[in-house]
């Protein structure tokens, strides 16, 4: 095995909480003191899916020895309060009290729930992240956001819960699908259009490296984007300014998803769709360059084909963005980059541009 190079910690200053993450080939093996030392209770709680388990699970166990391990069903339609009530079944039945800390070990669907369950147990509990997919490397496992669906809409029910700890060790997406690996590099990309120049230039130039996972690429991309989220984050917890920033490409990403009913998109090549209109847009309004659109369009087709849109229904779209809270007095709340690496928040979209841009996206009138 090869040895491997310390990890890299970065520090989420948020206002409720301080987090520490840990970013590193291997650290799944010294995560036992990666919560030792951000005080991540002497009792723990492990949640996790039987699949990720079943791939994971005895190296967490060599690491954590015999913490008690929750097992929730595995997919998005799980997350849930119900599901949740199984975690707090768990918790109660194994005894756990205000010191004990909660690890969640999986995808964003694990985390957010476990999070949730660690926000709400007790009024809150330590929680510690360890994920396993690249969305929630780079994306669901910082920031504090936690919560469940309802059967009337995503993450309606949530907290804002800081993790003590997230613990990121790249060799874990050894064994993610490709189009899951794929999903989680749109968020990347997305990291670069809104704060990073040299990130998206990497991503261009090592495509075929990133897609291998060779972690002399892998693990750079991964932290600079935790590094992006985690400033972000500091600046501004709750979103009241600067994080709407980490929205670039999800108002029509996010619509796309609600209308095809979660089952046509991955979340990121949504984000995908999304980040092309909006840097369309920004084109048209003549504060994104040409040449910066295009390049984010080359990159987006090098990452694979996308599923179809050409059938959605623009109506329902912009039925979608209208739920979603963006539109005040049909005008909407819109993320653009300004070149690759800047962005701008405007307020002043109107749904006629929006439609006209579907159109160019390639969606029928
Ligand atoms: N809290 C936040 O800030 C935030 C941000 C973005 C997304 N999210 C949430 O994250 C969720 C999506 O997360 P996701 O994309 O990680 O999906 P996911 O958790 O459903 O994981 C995708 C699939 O990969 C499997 N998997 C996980 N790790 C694996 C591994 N190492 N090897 C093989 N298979 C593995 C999972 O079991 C699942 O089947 C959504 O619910 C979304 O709302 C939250
Ligand atoms: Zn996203």
């Amino acid at each position: 095995m090869p040895t491997p190079t310390a990890p890299e910690r970065i520090e989420v200053r948020a206002s409720s909480r301080h987090s520490t993450i840990i970013v590193g080939e291997g650290t799944l093996d010294g995560l036992a003191t990666w919560l030792d030392e951000a005080g991540a209770g002497r009792r723990r709680f492990i949640v996790s899916n039987p699949k990720v388990w079943g791939l994971h699970g005895a190296q967490i166990q060599r690491a954590l020895g015999d913490a008690p391990v929750i097992l929730v069903p595995d997919g998005e339609r799980y997350k849930t309060v119900r599901t949740t009530e199984k975690i707090y079944d768990a918790l109660i039945r194994g005894g756990a009290d205000r010191g004990s800390a909660l690890v969640a070990v999986g995808g964003g669907v694990v985390g957010d729930m476990a999070g949730f369950a660690a926000a709400s147990f007790l009024r809150g509990i330590t929680l510690a992240h360890v994920p396993t997919t690249l969305l929630a490397q780079v994306d669901s496992s910082i920031g504090g956001k936690v919560g469940v669906n309802h059967a009337l809409g995503k993450n309606l029910i949530g907290a804002f819960h800081q993790p003590a700890v997230v613990v990121i060790d790249p060799l874990v997406l050894g064994t993610l699908p490709r189009r899951e690996f794929r999903s989680g590099l749109f968020e990347v990309v997305k990291y670069g259009m809104i704060s990073s120049r040299p990130l998206f230039d990497r991503l261009v130039s090592h495509t075929r490296a990133l897609f291998r996972r060779d972690p002399a690429v892998l693990l750079p991309a991964i932290a600079e984007s935790a590094r992006i989220k985690a400033e972000v984050v500091s600046a501004d917890e709750r979103e009241s300014g600067l994080r709407r920033i980490l929205n670039f490409g999800h108002t029509v990403g996010h619509a796309f998803e609600s209308v095809t009913h979660y089952r046509r998109f991955r979340h990121g090549e949504a984000i995908g769709y999304g980040m092309l209109l909006a840097a369309d847009l920004g084109v048209v309004r003549g504060v994104l360059p040409e040449a910066d659109r295009a390049a984010l369009a080359r990159l987006i087709a090098k990452l694979g084909t996308l599923p179809p849109v050409a059938d959605l229904s623009i109506t329902e779209i912009i039925e979608a963005v209208r739920r979603d809270k963006k539109v005040v007095n049909s005008r909407l709340h819109f993320v653009l980059c300004t070149s690759i690496g800047t962005t701008a928040v405007v307020d002043d979209v109107t749904e006629d541009e929006l439609k006209a841009a579907l159109v160019r996206l390639g969606l029928r009138s």
